[in-house]
Protein backbone atom coordinates (compact mmCIF):
# COMPACT_ATOMS: atom_id res chain seq x y z
CA UNK A 1 0.00 0.00 0.00
CA UNK A 2 1.01 3.22 -0.88
CA UNK A 3 0.88 6.03 1.93
CA UNK A 4 0.54 9.52 -0.06
CA UNK A 5 0.74 12.78 1.77
CA UNK A 6 1.19 15.49 -0.76
CA UNK A 7 -0.91 16.54 -3.56
CA UNK A 8 1.83 16.24 -5.90
CA UNK A 9 2.78 12.86 -5.61
CA UNK A 10 -1.04 11.36 -5.08
CA UNK A 11 -1.02 13.51 -8.79
CA UNK A 12 1.60 11.75 -10.10
CA UNK A 13 0.31 7.88 -8.94
CA UNK A 14 -2.97 8.87 -10.40
CA UNK A 15 -2.25 9.83 -14.00
CA UNK A 16 0.06 6.58 -13.84
CA UNK A 17 -3.47 4.43 -12.87
CA UNK A 18 -4.94 6.24 -15.92
CA UNK A 19 -2.36 6.27 -18.23
CA UNK A 20 -2.70 2.09 -17.17
CA UNK A 21 -6.87 2.48 -17.45
CA UNK A 22 -7.51 1.36 -14.71
CA UNK A 23 -10.70 1.44 -12.93
CA UNK A 24 -10.12 3.65 -9.82
CA UNK A 25 -12.64 2.90 -6.90
CA UNK A 26 -13.04 5.62 -4.24
CA UNK A 27 -13.40 5.75 -0.07
CA UNK A 28 -13.24 9.52 1.03
CA UNK A 29 -13.53 8.95 5.12
CA UNK A 30 -12.37 10.86 8.09
CA UNK A 31 -10.86 8.28 10.00
CA UNK A 32 -10.95 6.04 13.15
CA UNK A 33 -11.32 3.42 10.57
CA UNK A 34 -14.46 0.87 11.29
CA UNK A 35 -16.29 -1.82 9.79
CA UNK A 36 -18.36 0.41 7.97
CA UNK A 37 -15.91 1.67 6.56
CA UNK A 38 -14.31 -1.20 5.97
CA UNK A 39 -17.51 -2.22 4.17
CA UNK A 40 -17.14 0.31 1.49
CA UNK A 41 -13.16 -0.85 0.70
CA UNK A 42 -13.91 -4.26 0.69
CA UNK A 43 -16.94 -3.43 -2.35
CA UNK A 44 -14.40 -1.19 -3.72
CA UNK A 45 -12.12 -3.74 -3.96
CA UNK A 46 -14.20 -6.01 -5.70
CA UNK A 47 -15.66 -3.33 -8.36
CA UNK A 48 -12.33 -1.58 -9.17
CA UNK A 49 -8.66 -2.01 -10.48
CA UNK A 50 -7.32 0.27 -7.97
CA UNK A 51 -8.87 1.04 -4.71
CA UNK A 52 -8.01 4.39 -3.50
CA UNK A 53 -9.14 5.49 0.38
CA UNK A 54 -8.54 9.33 1.94
CA UNK A 55 -8.25 9.84 5.36
CA UNK A 56 -9.14 13.88 6.27
CA UNK A 57 -10.90 14.96 8.77
CA UNK A 58 -12.46 18.33 7.23
CA UNK A 59 -12.54 21.16 8.86
CA UNK A 60 -15.30 23.07 6.47
CA UNK A 61 -17.52 20.89 7.11
CA UNK A 62 -17.66 20.81 11.33
CA UNK A 63 -19.35 23.98 13.07
CA UNK A 64 -17.80 26.46 15.22
CA UNK A 65 -19.36 24.25 18.43
CA UNK A 66 -18.82 20.83 16.94
CA UNK A 67 -16.14 18.24 17.41
CA UNK A 68 -13.19 19.14 14.92
CA UNK A 69 -10.39 19.13 17.78
CA UNK A 70 -11.73 16.11 19.56
CA UNK A 71 -12.50 14.41 16.68
CA UNK A 72 -10.92 10.78 17.15
CA UNK A 73 -7.86 10.52 14.80
CA UNK A 74 -5.59 7.18 15.48
CA UNK A 75 -3.62 6.77 11.89
CA UNK A 76 -1.22 4.10 12.35
CA UNK A 77 -4.60 1.90 13.41
CA UNK A 78 -5.95 3.02 10.22
CA UNK A 79 -2.70 2.66 8.23
CA UNK A 80 -3.27 -1.20 8.90
CA UNK A 81 -6.84 -1.61 8.55
CA UNK A 82 -6.17 0.00 5.00
CA UNK A 83 -3.73 -2.58 4.56
CA UNK A 84 -6.15 -4.98 5.73
CA UNK A 85 -8.25 -4.21 2.77
CA UNK A 86 -5.63 -4.21 0.26
CA UNK A 87 -6.17 -0.40 -0.13
CA UNK A 88 -3.66 0.47 -3.27
CA UNK A 89 -3.50 4.00 -2.09
CA UNK A 90 -4.11 5.78 1.36
CA UNK A 91 -4.42 9.17 0.80
CA UNK A 92 -3.34 11.63 3.83
CA UNK A 93 -3.20 15.35 2.90
CA UNK A 94 -2.87 17.98 5.99
CA UNK A 95 -5.25 20.88 6.64
CA UNK A 96 -2.82 23.07 4.58
CA UNK A 97 -2.30 21.52 1.50
CA UNK A 98 -6.00 21.09 0.98
CA UNK A 99 -6.96 24.38 1.83
CA UNK A 100 -3.44 26.72 1.17
CA UNK A 101 -5.47 29.92 1.18
CA UNK A 102 -8.83 31.44 1.54
CA UNK A 103 -10.74 30.29 -1.18
CA UNK A 104 -11.82 32.40 -3.88
CA UNK A 105 -15.72 30.56 -4.34
CA UNK A 106 -17.66 28.92 -2.10
CA UNK A 107 -19.84 25.53 -3.21
CA UNK A 108 -23.27 25.87 -1.42
CA UNK A 109 -25.84 23.48 -1.49
CA UNK A 110 -29.31 24.21 -2.23
CA UNK A 111 -31.32 21.57 -2.08
CA UNK A 112 -31.92 18.38 -0.32
CA UNK A 113 -30.33 20.43 2.46
CA UNK A 114 -33.30 22.18 4.16
CA UNK A 115 -34.53 19.15 6.48
CA UNK A 116 -32.51 16.65 8.79
CA UNK A 117 -28.82 17.25 9.20
CA UNK A 118 -28.61 20.05 6.73
CA UNK A 119 -31.10 22.06 8.63
CA UNK A 120 -29.85 21.57 12.17
CA UNK A 121 -25.86 21.75 11.20
CA UNK A 122 -25.78 25.20 9.19
CA UNK A 123 -22.79 24.78 6.57
CA UNK A 124 -22.04 21.29 6.85
CA UNK A 125 -23.17 19.77 3.68
CA UNK A 126 -21.42 23.17 2.07
CA UNK A 127 -17.80 21.94 3.63
CA UNK A 128 -18.93 18.35 2.52
CA UNK A 129 -19.20 19.12 -1.05
CA UNK A 130 -16.29 21.47 -1.34
CA UNK A 131 -13.66 18.77 0.04
CA UNK A 132 -15.12 16.15 -2.45
CA UNK A 133 -15.08 18.35 -5.61
CA UNK A 134 -11.34 18.43 -4.65
CA UNK A 135 -10.99 15.33 -3.58
CA UNK A 136 -12.70 13.82 -6.86
CA UNK A 137 -10.65 15.49 -9.05
CA UNK A 138 -7.71 14.48 -7.00
CA UNK A 139 -7.99 11.20 -7.14
CA UNK A 140 -10.83 10.60 -10.42
CA UNK A 141 -12.19 8.12 -9.52
CA UNK A 142 -14.42 5.43 -11.87
CA UNK A 143 -16.76 4.64 -8.68
CA UNK A 144 -17.34 6.68 -5.22
CA UNK A 145 -18.49 4.74 -2.31
CA UNK A 146 -21.04 6.44 0.33
CA UNK A 147 -22.45 4.76 3.29
CA UNK A 148 -25.86 5.07 3.71
CA UNK A 149 -25.76 5.68 7.21
CA UNK A 150 -25.05 9.06 6.46
CA UNK A 151 -27.84 8.78 3.87
CA UNK A 152 -28.72 12.82 3.59
CA UNK A 153 -25.07 12.48 2.41
CA UNK A 154 -25.86 10.21 0.17
CA UNK A 155 -28.46 12.17 -1.42
CA UNK A 156 -26.12 15.41 -1.45
CA UNK A 157 -23.40 13.57 -3.11
CA UNK A 158 -25.54 12.24 -5.43
CA UNK A 159 -26.77 16.18 -6.41
CA UNK A 160 -22.86 17.31 -6.46
CA UNK A 161 -22.06 14.10 -9.10
CA UNK A 162 -25.37 15.50 -11.31
CA UNK A 163 -25.06 18.86 -11.46
CA UNK A 164 -21.50 19.30 -11.91
CA UNK A 165 -21.46 16.02 -14.46
CA UNK A 166 -18.31 14.01 -12.51
CA UNK A 167 -18.09 11.24 -14.23
CA UNK A 168 -18.23 8.99 -11.34
CA UNK A 169 -20.71 6.20 -10.51
CA UNK A 170 -22.04 6.49 -7.19
CA UNK A 171 -22.23 3.30 -4.96
CA UNK A 172 -24.56 3.37 -2.19
CA UNK A 173 -23.39 1.08 0.92
CA UNK A 174 -26.24 -0.39 3.58
CA UNK A 175 -25.06 0.48 7.36
CA UNK A 176 -22.71 -1.77 9.06
CA UNK A 177 -24.15 -2.35 12.68
CA UNK A 178 -22.84 -3.76 15.77
CA UNK A 179 -24.82 -7.13 16.84
CA UNK A 180 -26.95 -5.30 18.84
CA UNK A 181 -27.96 -2.89 16.02
CA UNK A 182 -26.71 0.24 16.86
CA UNK A 183 -25.22 1.72 13.95
CA UNK A 184 -21.06 1.66 13.57
CA UNK A 185 -19.85 4.91 14.26
CA UNK A 186 -16.18 6.50 14.91
CA UNK A 187 -18.69 8.71 17.38
CA UNK A 188 -19.34 5.86 19.78
CA UNK A 189 -16.44 6.35 21.39
CA UNK A 190 -17.88 9.39 22.91
CA UNK A 191 -21.16 7.19 24.82
CA UNK A 192 -20.49 7.10 28.55
CA UNK A 193 -21.83 3.12 29.45
CA UNK A 194 -25.08 3.58 30.48
CA UNK A 195 -25.81 5.43 26.91
CA UNK A 196 -23.97 2.66 24.96
CA UNK A 197 -26.28 0.66 26.45
CA UNK A 198 -29.48 2.48 25.66
CA UNK A 199 -28.24 3.33 22.28
CA UNK A 200 -29.57 -0.02 20.48
CA UNK A 201 -32.89 1.64 21.17
CA UNK A 202 -32.41 4.28 18.20
CA UNK A 203 -32.15 1.61 15.57
CA UNK A 204 -35.12 -0.08 17.25
CA UNK A 205 -37.39 2.98 17.41
CA UNK A 206 -36.86 3.01 13.42
CA UNK A 207 -37.87 -0.55 12.78
CA UNK A 208 -40.62 -0.29 15.35
CA UNK A 209 -41.62 3.15 12.93
CA UNK A 210 -41.09 0.99 10.27
CA UNK A 211 -43.17 -1.67 11.61
CA UNK A 212 -46.15 0.72 11.64
CA UNK A 213 -45.65 0.84 7.53
CA UNK A 214 -45.95 -2.84 7.17
CA UNK A 215 -49.04 -3.30 9.20
CA UNK A 216 -50.44 -0.47 6.65
CA UNK A 217 -49.84 2.68 8.47
CA UNK A 218 -48.88 5.56 5.77
CA UNK A 219 -49.20 8.76 7.32
CA UNK A 220 -46.25 10.04 8.49
CA UNK A 221 -46.95 12.08 11.34
CA UNK A 222 -48.41 8.92 13.25
CA UNK A 223 -44.84 7.28 12.74
CA UNK A 224 -43.09 10.04 13.56
CA UNK A 225 -44.95 10.04 16.89
CA UNK A 226 -44.37 6.90 17.77
CA UNK A 227 -40.61 7.10 17.16
CA UNK A 228 -40.15 9.48 18.86
CA UNK A 229 -42.52 8.05 21.93
CA UNK A 230 -39.75 5.10 21.81
CA UNK A 231 -37.06 7.10 21.91
CA UNK A 232 -38.09 8.73 24.93
CA UNK A 233 -39.38 6.18 26.64
CA UNK A 234 -36.11 3.63 26.18
CA UNK A 235 -33.28 6.44 26.50
CA UNK A 236 -31.80 9.79 28.15
CA UNK A 237 -31.20 11.22 24.69
CA UNK A 238 -32.35 14.47 23.57
CA UNK A 239 -34.09 13.92 20.33
CA UNK A 240 -32.52 16.77 17.99
CA UNK A 241 -34.93 15.42 14.70
CA UNK A 242 -37.34 12.07 13.67
CA UNK A 243 -38.40 12.78 10.29
CA UNK A 244 -39.82 10.71 7.24
CA UNK A 245 -39.28 12.09 4.02
CA UNK A 246 -39.11 10.87 0.34
CA UNK A 247 -35.75 9.52 -0.47
CA UNK A 248 -33.08 10.59 -2.17
CA UNK A 249 -35.08 13.79 -2.58
CA UNK A 250 -35.74 14.45 0.81
CA UNK A 251 -39.09 16.24 0.23
CA UNK A 252 -41.79 16.10 3.19
CA UNK A 253 -44.86 13.73 2.19
CA UNK A 254 -48.34 14.06 3.66
CA UNK A 255 -48.62 9.73 2.47
CA UNK A 256 -46.19 7.23 1.88
CA UNK A 257 -46.29 6.27 -1.78
CA UNK A 258 -42.63 5.27 -2.59
CA UNK A 259 -39.06 5.20 -1.63
CA UNK A 260 -38.94 7.26 1.82
CA UNK A 261 -36.58 7.78 4.62
CA UNK A 262 -37.18 7.63 8.43
CA UNK A 263 -34.29 9.34 10.13
CA UNK A 264 -33.33 10.36 13.60
CA UNK A 265 -30.47 12.42 15.16
CA UNK A 266 -29.85 11.83 18.89
CA UNK A 267 -27.67 14.50 21.30
CA UNK A 268 -26.47 12.39 23.89
CA UNK A 269 -24.35 13.90 26.16
CA UNK A 270 -20.86 14.17 24.29
CA UNK A 271 -21.98 12.40 21.23
CA UNK A 272 -24.74 13.09 18.67
CA UNK A 273 -25.86 9.93 16.78
CA UNK A 274 -27.52 9.66 13.53
CA UNK A 275 -29.43 6.37 12.15
CA UNK A 276 -31.82 5.68 9.31
CA UNK A 277 -33.33 3.10 7.78
CA UNK A 278 -34.87 3.33 3.91
CA UNK A 279 -37.70 1.23 2.51
CA UNK A 280 -40.46 1.24 0.11
CA UNK A 281 -44.25 1.97 0.78
CA UNK A 282 -44.97 -1.21 2.02
CA UNK A 283 -42.59 -1.61 4.56
CA UNK A 284 -39.76 -3.54 2.85
CA UNK A 285 -36.07 -2.70 2.66
CA UNK A 286 -35.07 -3.24 -1.01
CA UNK A 287 -31.90 -2.30 -2.44
CA UNK A 288 -31.93 2.06 -2.16
CA UNK A 289 -32.56 3.65 -5.76
CA UNK A 290 -30.60 6.97 -6.50
CA UNK A 291 -31.19 8.70 -9.82
CA UNK A 292 -29.74 12.79 -9.89
P1 LIG B 1 -16.80 9.41 7.78
O1 LIG B 1 -17.79 9.77 8.84
O2 LIG B 1 -15.44 8.95 8.17
O3 LIG B 1 -17.46 8.30 6.89
C1 LIG B 1 -16.81 7.85 5.72
C2 LIG B 1 -17.76 6.95 4.96
O4 LIG B 1 -18.08 5.80 5.75
C3 LIG B 1 -19.11 7.66 4.67
O5 LIG B 1 -19.53 7.35 3.35
C4 LIG B 1 -20.02 7.07 5.72
O6 LIG B 1 -21.39 7.07 5.34
C5 LIG B 1 -19.48 5.65 5.79
N1 LIG B 1 -19.91 5.01 7.05
C6 LIG B 1 -19.75 5.47 8.32
N2 LIG B 1 -20.33 4.63 9.20
C7 LIG B 1 -20.89 3.63 8.47
C8 LIG B 1 -21.65 2.45 8.80
N3 LIG B 1 -21.94 2.14 10.06
N4 LIG B 1 -22.05 1.67 7.78
C9 LIG B 1 -21.76 1.97 6.49
N5 LIG B 1 -21.05 3.06 6.12
C10 LIG B 1 -20.62 3.87 7.10
O7 LIG B 1 -18.69 10.82 5.95
C11 LIG B 1 -17.59 11.31 6.11
O8 LIG B 1 -16.60 10.67 6.80
C12 LIG B 1 -17.21 12.66 5.54
O9 LIG B 1 -18.35 13.48 5.49
C13 LIG B 1 -16.55 12.58 4.12
C14 LIG B 1 -17.48 11.92 3.10
C15 LIG B 1 -15.23 11.79 4.20
C16 LIG B 1 -16.23 14.00 3.62
O10 LIG B 1 -15.38 14.66 4.49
Amino acid sequence: MDVVRSIQALNEQVKAYKQQGKAIGFVPTMGFLHDGHQRLMKKAREQNDIVIVSIFVNPLQFGPNEDYDRYPRDEERDKKVAESENVNLLFLPTVEDMYPNDSSINLQVVSRNEVLCGKRRPGHFDGVVTVLTKLFHLTQPTRCYFGLKDAQQVAVVDSLIHDFNFPIEIVPVSTVREADGLAKSSRNVYLSEQERAEAPSLYQSLEAGRKLVIDGERNPVTIVKGVERFIQSHTHGKIDYVELLSYPDLKPVDYIDGQVILAIAVFFEHARLIDNVIFQREGSKTDVTLGG
